[in-house]
């Protein structure tokens, strides 16, 4: 390894958490480096299945160190949620630690989420409505506050009142809304999740490099994916963060000459959460089987995702934005029973035909996907775990898909549990 980035190819749930806790048996460290509770990453272990938000998903590990890092945004109030039904469940949550630079979500950023939404009507992003982007928003307005500012009653108190102050005006004057007393919200943090969070507060930056240093294996977890970056992705209909692979350095505090790999995940089909533009989106019974078969309602917010075909375009993109080193193909079982299975090679886009994804929005919106159609394999895939006894088929899709993308396949899932998964 000894530094490798597991990030999102496509529009989020590809299978990052599913990896990241395969991958983490080999890590010291697992670092989540951006957003916040929006993400939702399962993992299955012996039957077993548990829904992750916050905390990484190398937490099932017993040796690994799970770091919330710098770049993540943090509510406390989840994240002690979170570590408790974990040690409910028996999972051993004493190596959580989480960077002091890390930003605050706090009551007022969830208001405010839904407030904005409801006020876009007919515009509205579809967002988790977990407090993200009015979070960031505080965060490079400078009106954030940070994990490590509840280590010191008078700094908090002072940053609640100003940061409130900003807040309780948007909450009463525009929306008409009450205000929140930063008293009384202090008051409820400090006694409520202070003493949980303390002893979890650490110098993440120091833990990464010492890591590092001593040659040990660091993971780093993206949350959400390539084309929900603020940057990268299909804006406004994006997160407020960079999943993508430099988020990862700024989220973290590693330079990219440390990064040795980049494993991209990618569905075998695609699905997207809320609202925005996808050329290969389906609305017929293909995509019903997929939504069916594949289980493909968000783990976070119960919402039905949108299902479409594997876009080759989009994966040679991040590609290019994320410098992969190679991609692990997930949901290839949910294909089991097409009788053929498609990959979008290319748009057409007002009578041209198209193989880079157009920077202007407009033109993804009028894209028409153009599709190398293969026969399906028609086989029970949920028990190979060797390349060897793939069908030939679906190796043909594989090879296809890489072929495309552009970028090697080392990883293919073949269903939801931990186990199944074969190298390629
Ligand atoms: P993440 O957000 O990228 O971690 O992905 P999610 O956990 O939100 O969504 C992926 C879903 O697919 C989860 O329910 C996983 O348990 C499940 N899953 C992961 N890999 C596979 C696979 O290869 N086959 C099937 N059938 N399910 C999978
Ligand atoms: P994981 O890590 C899928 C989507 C939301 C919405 C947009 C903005 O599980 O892949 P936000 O609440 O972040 O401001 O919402 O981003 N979104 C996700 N979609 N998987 C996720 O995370 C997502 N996190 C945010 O649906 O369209
Ligand atoms: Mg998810």
């Amino acid at each position: 390894m000894p530094a490798t980035i597991v990030l999102g190819t496509q529009w989020g749930d590809e299978g990052k958490g599913k990896f990241t806790d395969l991958l983490a048996a080999d890590a010291s460290m697992v670092v989540r480096f951006q957003g916040g509770h929006n993400a939702g990453h399962t993992l299955v272990v012996d039957g077993e299945s548990f829904a992750l938000q916050l905390v990484p998903s190398g937490v099932l590990n017993p040796e690994t160190i799970p770091v919330i890092g710098n770049g993540v945004v943090v509510d406390p109030f989840v994240l002690l949620a979170e570590m408790k039904m974990l040690s409910d469940r028996g999972v051993d949550v004493s190596k959580v630690r989480v960077s002091g630079n890390a930003h605050l979500i706090l009551p007022y950023h969830q208001q405010l989420d839904a407030l904005h939404e409801r006020h876009l009507g007919d515009a509205k992003l579809g967002t988790t409505k977990r407090g993200i982007g009015p979070a960031y928003a505080d965060k490079s307005m400078r009106l954030g506050i940070r994990v490590q500012d509840m280590l010191d009653e008078k700094i908090f108190r002072e940053k609640l009142h100003t940061s409130l102050s900003h807040a309780n005006k948007i909450l009463t004057k525009v929306f008409n809304r009450l205000p929140m007393d930063p008293d009384d919200l202090a008051d409820k943090v400090l006694a409520e999740c202070l003493p949980g969070i303390k002893p979890l507060i650490a110098d993440s930056i120091d833990l990464v490099h010492s890591a590092l240093e001593a040659d040990q294996n660091v993971l780093f977890e993206g949350a959400q994916a390539t084309f929900l970056d603020i940057d990268h992705g299909t804006y406004p209909f994006v997160t407020s963060s960079n999943p993508t692979a430099g988020g990862a350095c700024t989220g973290a505090g590693i330079g990219p000459k440390h990064i040795d790999r980049i494993i991209g995940i990618a569905k075998a089909y695609v699905t997207r959460v809320g609202a925005g533009p996808f050329p290969t989106e389906l609305f017929d019974e293909d995509g019903d089987k997929m939504v069916d078969i594949g289980r493909e309602y968000g783990t976070n917010t119960g919402r039905r995702r949108r299902p479409g075909w594997v876009d080759a375009v989009m994966l040679r993109h991040a590609a290019r934005l994320n410098s992969l080193t190679e991609l692990a193909i997930t949901k290839l079982d949910v294909l089991d029973t097409f009788d053929t299975v498609k990959i979008c090679t290319g748009y057409m886009i007002d009578g041209e035909k198209v193989s880079v994804l157009p920077y202007h929005q407009s033109e993804i919106h009028k894209a028409e996907p153009i599709y190398l159609e293969l026969p399906g394999w028609k086989t029970d895939l949920t028990e190979v775990k060797d390349v060897a006894d793939l069908p030939v088929n679906a190796k043909n899709f594989l090879d296809a898909l890489a072929e495309q993308a552009r970028v090697p396949i080392s990883l293919v899932s073949t269903g939801p549990g931990r186990k199944q998964f074969l190298h390629y």
